[in-house]
């Protein structure tokens, strides 16, 4: 099974990446988790990036799926993957389509995490007061919002048109919601 999860800061995408990733037996890649890997690492990609991240500022098109391509490549050999965070434009959408073409990567299905912004502003700040993650400050958050809303939006739409998407409410527990998006998926796989 191989499932894009996208939803806004905070919606609970890297929580319930880990959960499918379990229950599916699948790798779980999470684009951001990837960049602050490099960023950690010194690696030149990292360098680059520090500052866009700390912003709340989106990656190249590029580079972020430059960095993601042989992860996916070898999650696909193995079964399939949990993609959390990306495509979040709608060029990268494009250029998953064409590394789906070639490489036999392409999603089955694409979950949308729905929750409002009031709720998504308290996880974070409430993050931040436990982690160190240098986009969890208001601006940083502020910043990751609007850009969720402008530009990775129309992304959803894209995947609604070809009847790929399915939206689930991210903003009841973390078991429901794993709930919500395995059963339409189990119907998925039986057919
Ligand atoms: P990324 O790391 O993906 O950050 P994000 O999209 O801002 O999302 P978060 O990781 O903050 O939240 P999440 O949805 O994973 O929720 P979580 O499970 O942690 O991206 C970071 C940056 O990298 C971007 O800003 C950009 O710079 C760059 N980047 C990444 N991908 C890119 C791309 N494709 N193109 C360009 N640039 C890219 O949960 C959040 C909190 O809520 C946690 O504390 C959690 O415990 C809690 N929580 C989770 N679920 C629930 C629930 N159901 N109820 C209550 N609390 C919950
Ligand atoms: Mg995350």
């Amino acid at each position: 099974m191989r499932l894009l999860l996208i939803g806004p800061p905070g919606s609970g995408k890297g929580t319930q990446g880990e959960r499918l990733a379990d229950a599916l037996d699948v790798e779980h890649i999470a684009a951001g988790d990837v960049l602050r890997g490099h960023v950690s690492g010194e690696t030149k990609l990292g360098l680059e990036v520090a500052g866009l991240l700390r912003d709340g500022e989106l990656v190249p098109d590029e580079l972020i799926t430059e960095a993601l391509t042989p992860a996916l490549s070898a999650a696909a050999e193995q079964g399939g993957y949990i993609l959390d965070g990306f495509p979040r434009t709608l060029a990268q959408a494009e250029r998953l389509d064409r590394l789906g073409q070639r490489l036999d990567v392409a999603p089955h299905r694409v979950i949308h995490l729905d929750v409002d912004d009031g709720e998504l502003q308290r996880r974070l700040l409430a993050r931040a007061e436990t982690q160190g993650r240098s986009d969890d400050t208001p601006d940083g958050i502020a910043r990751r919002l609007e850009l969720f809303h402008t530009t990775t939006s129309p992304v959803l739409e894209l995947y609604r048109e070809r009847g790929l998407l399915i939206t689930v409410d991210g903003a009841r527990t973390a078991d429901e919601i794993t709930q919500l998006i395995l059963a339409p998926l189990s119907d998925a796989l039986a057919h």
